[in-house]
């Protein structure tokens, strides 16, 4: 199977866990196979909460009503993809740039499903580099911290994301103590947010393999 088969093998897996209301909704190319095949049960919800503009538009397209998150309180369930997941569901998110937002819907919802193909579970987190969206001004100071903590901090040229501001991608981090580190990045002056989802992990990971959906919970 190639990676958008096992990518839509996750995402069809993960309909089993949405039952009406309001979903969040993350982001990415697997985000978006689930955006696909929500459509086909878009009777059954109110609609979606967003975390990013491009998710927002395929939403509207397949007419799925997309709703502010302050109008709806907290949600049931919170679909989104990872770059990175070790076995006890904590994650390095925003290779596409919407850390901030999917944190934010992710601490609102009380189930958080993550969907992904096999490749994406590791033994350590780290190899893939780590996101941090940062306060533009605050971009070298916070990257000299960044290497202060051991890190290699690259610097994700010309992109800016959905809330106007810069992405550092941290390369050459061990990440044995997430918890730790996104407490110690979070608290950076000038860190809006550190794509490790840690204190707030996964609560179900499903993985789209050659032998079909693996659940991990
Ligand atoms: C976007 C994300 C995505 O969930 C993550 O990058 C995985 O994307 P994909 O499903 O395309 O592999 O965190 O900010």
């Amino acid at each position: 199977m190639n990676p958008d088969e096992l990518k839509r093998q996750a995402a069809e897996a993960a309909l089993a866990y949405v039952d009406g209301g309001v979903i969040g909704v993350g982001t990415g190319s697997t985000v978006n196979q689930f955006i696909d095949v929500l459509a086909g049960i878009k009777h059954r919800i109110e609609g979606a909460v967003s975390s990013s503009e491009a998710s927002t538009a395929r939403l509207k397209q397949h007419g799925i009503p997309v709703f502010d998150l302050n109008a709806v309180g907290e949600l049931a369930l919170y679909v989104d993809g990872a770059d990175e997941s070790n076995a006890r569901l904590e994650l390095i998110k925003g290779g596409g740039g919407a850390l901030t937002r999917e944190k934010i819907v992710a601490a609102a919802s009380r189930s958080f499903v993550c969907i992904a193909d096999e490749s994406k579970l590791v033994e350590v987190l780290g190899q893939f580099p780590l996101p941090v969206e940062v306060i533009p001004m605050a971009r070298s100071l916070v990257a000299r911290e960044l290497v202060r903590l051991g890190g290699t901090p690259v610097w994700r040229e010309g992109y800016v994301t959905d809330n106007g501001n810069l992405i550092l991608d941290v390369q050459n981090l061990v990440i044995t103590d997430p918890v730790g580190l996104e407490q110690q990045i979070n608290a950076l002056a000038g860190v809006v947010t550190v794509g490790l989802f840690a204190q707030r992990p996964a609560d179900v990971l499903i993985l789209g393999s050659a032998q079909g959906p693996r659940t991990l919970q």
